[in-house]
């Protein structure tokens, strides 16, 4: 598999940064995940736009490589030198301030930031998608800047790992009693017919999956309300599903032990499910291929 590290390519076990780094120091950078199917990229501006807002709000300068007429040509690379232009995989992208002398404040000569990219093959688990996944919920210890895509995911880290730990998919954190979104995905509700899911405000990253997800709840004329679900309504939802570039539609059935209606993926979910691969396909011209 092929990387890119700071304007050069160079095969990834190959890669390496400095220890003085400060994202290895004080995970001081953003990251992004974008979805390739057959070489394409899905929702790339999106995807870029959120990392400029992440970039912005550290204060750390846009790298050239990340204007979309460099990115493009750069994905193109890695993919097609990866093998990966065939099928699903993932490309992912790390910005941090920099290596410079450990101090707490920004350095103050000009360090330059390290911009690192590499891909991966990518399979979408749609068999768990047929059957629906369990999620637990556990507290949304985060900060308050949920917004910006920090490589702090230390939270993320361990939300993920008690999920896992109890054969769940993943952990719907709560924040105030109220359900924020998952470890690595977005969480919506279905009420009598309308969609649920958390504002769009610091306490959640806004999802690029979820917009679209709200654009195809559009065009099909299911409304969607961004009103937080509180962790005491988790048990009334006719129906819940997660959303994220690696986890497309994911409908969630059981949320620590108990079903969700009938602990099978409901009629709103499933539409969505089908949808979301249609648009995803379409979008990256490839054949209707999976689910
Ligand atoms: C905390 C969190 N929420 C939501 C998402 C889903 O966002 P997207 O649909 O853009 O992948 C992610 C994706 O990684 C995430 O890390």
């Amino acid at each position: 598999v092929l990387a890119y590290l700071n304007g050069s390519f160079l095969p990834r076990s190959s890669a390496t940064v400095s220890v003085e780094d400060r994202g290895f120091i004080f995970g001081d950078g953003v990251y992004e995940v974008w979805r390739a199917v057959n070489g394409r990229l899905f929702q790339s501006d999106r995807h870029i736009a959120r990392l400029v807002h992440g970039l912005g709000e550290l204060r750390i300068a846009l790298p050239d490589s990340l204007h979309s007429s460099r990115l493009g040509p750069i994905a193109d690379r890695l993919l097609g030198e990866s093998g990966l232009t065939d099928g699903e995989a993932t490309l992912y992208v790390e910005v941090t301030r920099g290596a410079a002398p450990r101090t707490h404040q920004f350095p103050t000569n000009p360090t330059a930031p390290t911009v690192y990219m590499t891909v991966n093959s990518f399979k979408p688990a749609d068999e768990l998608r047929a059957r629906g996944a369990a999620a637990i919920t556990t507290p949304d210890i985060r900060w308050m800047r949920c917004d910006i895509k920090s490589i702090q995911l230390l939270p993320n880290v361990l939300a993920k790992q008690a999920a896992v730990e109890k054969g769940a998919i993943d952990a719907l954190m709560i924040r105030n009693g109220m359900v924020t979104e998952g470890s690595h995905a977005n969480f919506m509700g279905v009420i009598d017919g309308v969609i649920r899911t958390h504002p769009t405000n610091h306490l959640i990253l806004p999802g690029i999956t979820r917009t679209v997800v709200f654009e195809i709840a559009a065009g099909l004329g299911i409304p969607v309300v961004d009103e937080a679900i509180a962790e005491d309504e988790i048990e009334d939802l006719d129906e819940a599903f997660l959303t994220g570039t690696t986890t497309d539609v994911m409908p969630i059935v059981r949320v620590n032990d108990r079903p969700i209606s009938n602990g099978t993926p409901g009629p709103i979910t499933t539409r969505l499910v089908t949808e979301f691969r249609a648009y995803l396909d379409a979008a990256c011209g490839a054949a209707h291929a999976t689910s």
